[in-house]
């Protein structure tokens, strides 16, 4: 069974999807699993923001075939590790649930990069340009170190 991983952030249409494609190219495709999802209804069903299509494809990666999708319990017990991109995500993630289990696979994902120090990943919808190559550099930074992690314990 291939380890699953959820990338989660507000829309699922620009820091997730990110996160989503920046993993997987870290992972052998036959043992793990990422995807991601958003807490939020109003993406369902399109591409990432075309401002996160093109800083992948800047960084060579193609993440125009994702599709948006809300968040749903039923991950709780589908995947095993959540990774959220802000404190507003985590709260509304981990309020779904009365299970400490599911409870504690759900981690703020920078704090892979900066331990216990609850940074969040900046929405940057509707901010300027500069703001999805910050989030993509923070994301490719922390996604290395869970990479190693991930490819360690379960080798
Ligand atoms: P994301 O950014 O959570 O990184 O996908 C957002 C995208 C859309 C909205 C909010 C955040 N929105 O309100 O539509």
């Amino acid at each position: 069974m291939p380890i699953k991983i959820l990338m989660v952030c507000l829309g699922n249409i620009c820091r997730s999807p990110l996160a989503e494609g920046i993993l997987a190219s870290k992972l052998p495709k036959e043992k793990f699993i990422v995807d991601s999802a958003g807490t939020g209804p109003w993406h369902i069903g399109r591409q990432p923001d075309e401002r996160s299509i093109a800083i992948a494809k800047k960084n060579k990666l193609d993440i125009s075939g994702q599709k948006g999708r809300q968040f749903s319990t039923t991950d709780f017990e589908v995947f095993d590790y959540i990774y959220v991109m802000d404190s507003s995500n985590y709260k509304d993630v981990v309020r779904l649930t009365n299970n400490k289990e599911h409870k504690t696979k759900v981690q703020l994902i920078l704090n892979e990069l900066f331990p216990n120090e609850n940074v969040d990943v900046p929405d940057p919808y509707y901010g300027v340009e500069n703001g999805f190559e910050t989030v993509y550099q923070m994301l490719d930074e922390t996604c290395d170190i869970i990479a190693k992690k991930l490819i360690e314990k379960h080798p």
